[in-house]
């Protein structure tokens, strides 16, 4: 959605206090408010939009109300379903065709019963060729962990992010298979950081250009590593088409001489990350395997209840030169 400016919201707020609940006509004259400003503007899940005057009296603008709006809804960008395929289909060369096709078109697909054993995942990855190794080993073990040296082995939600931006070559496909996913929360969410990234390349070139041109450094250090790698959040190519995305807020640094035109670049593309209509999110229950390009889709899931239920993803990654290879192959 788009955001309507702070002198729109007052307008029409549609608290009792601007808007008579009983005529529904506006009691609030705008020239009577002489600072317009919205101290916290908020979107839920549901598309409501919250706005807090910072005077004492908050609006909330509910979604179907904003929905009344045609010129602020902006059409869904992206993802809007994730296909299945069942593991089984894997033996046959039409299945593995469909996975690895709707993989390198789509972007994601999960697999549905994945045999419920430890490792699994990467014979997954090897039904393609070779698990791609990296700092946290060939397989990775995603719950929550007394010591961890990543957001992700915690019960913390995780904003949409790609995995290892530090890295000069991220890894191109990544596999998390779900052994276990009782907690209450913990649901996945997707969105197309490509598709994204050209929607805002036509609504707001400018944004666009900042966000394609600034490097950014992204880090990740622990007792064993310390890997480092700086770049555009958005990867373009030689004619300025959006190809690739890297977007991970707890391992990105941002220089200090960073001025207002970054931060509101960054900003804009959170908004769209943060809009609900750009946002799949999805359960994945046990025995399902969600695969997707990590160059081109971002991940994330909500917060988790640990001593509500076992949570228990393994993950590993994949080369986007395997996947192709292989569907070649399975062409012939
Ligand atoms: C990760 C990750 C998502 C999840 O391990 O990189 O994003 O659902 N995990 O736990
Ligand atoms: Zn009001
Ligand atoms: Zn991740």
């Amino acid at each position: 959605m788009k955001l309507p400016s702070s002198r729109w919201l007052r307008d029409n707020c549609p608290c009792t206090k601007c808007l008579h609940p009983i005529t529904q006509e506006r009691t609030v004259t705008l020239i009577d408010v002489p600072d317009v400003r919205a101290a916290a503007v908020n979107t839920d899940s549901s598309g409501a939009l919250t706005v807090d005057w910072g005077d004492g009296h908050i609006g909330v603008f509910p979604a179907e109300l904003l929905a009344e709006r045609p010129e602020l809804t902006t059409a869904p960008v992206g993802l809007a379903t994730v296909l299945r395929l069942d593991y089984s289909e894997l033996d046959t060369a039409v299945g593995m065709q469909r996975w690895l096709e709707t993989l390198l078109t789509q972007g994601a697909i999960v697999v549905e019963h994945t045999p419920n054993v430890d490792g699994e995942v990467v014979r997954l990855a090897e039904r393609i060729g070779y698990a791609r190794p990296t700092n946290f080993g060939t397989i990775f073990d995603v719950r929550s962990k007394p010591d961890p040296n990543n957001s992700a082995y915690t019960a913390a939600g995780l904003d949409l992010h790609t995995d290892l931006p530090n890295w000069a070559g991220p890894p191109d496909f990544q596999f998390l298979h779900a052994l276990a996913n009782e907690a209450t929360g913990g649901d996945s969410t997707l969105a197309d950081g490509v598709a994204i990234a050209n929607a805002l390349r036509v609504s707001e070139p400018k944004t666009f250009e900042v966000l394609a041109t600034t490097p950014v450094p992204f880090r990740f250090h622990d007792s064993d590593d310390d890997i480092r790698f700086t770049c555009p959040i958005i990867q373009t190519d030689a004619g300025d088409n959006p190809v690739a995305i890297r977007f991970n807020n707890w391992i990105r640094d941002i220089d200090p001489s960073a001025d207002d035109t970054f931060y509101d670049a960054y900003m804009v593309l959170w908004r769209m990350l943060r809009d609900p209509a750009n946002v799949l999110t999805l359960r994945l229950a046990a025995g399902d395997t969600l695969c997707f390009d990590n160059r081109r889709i971002l991940h994330g899931r909500t917060e988790f209840d640990p001593q509500s239920g076992r949570r228990h993803l393994q993950g590993c990654y994949a080369d986007r030169d395997m996947v192709e290879s292989r569907l070649r192959k399975l062409l012939l």
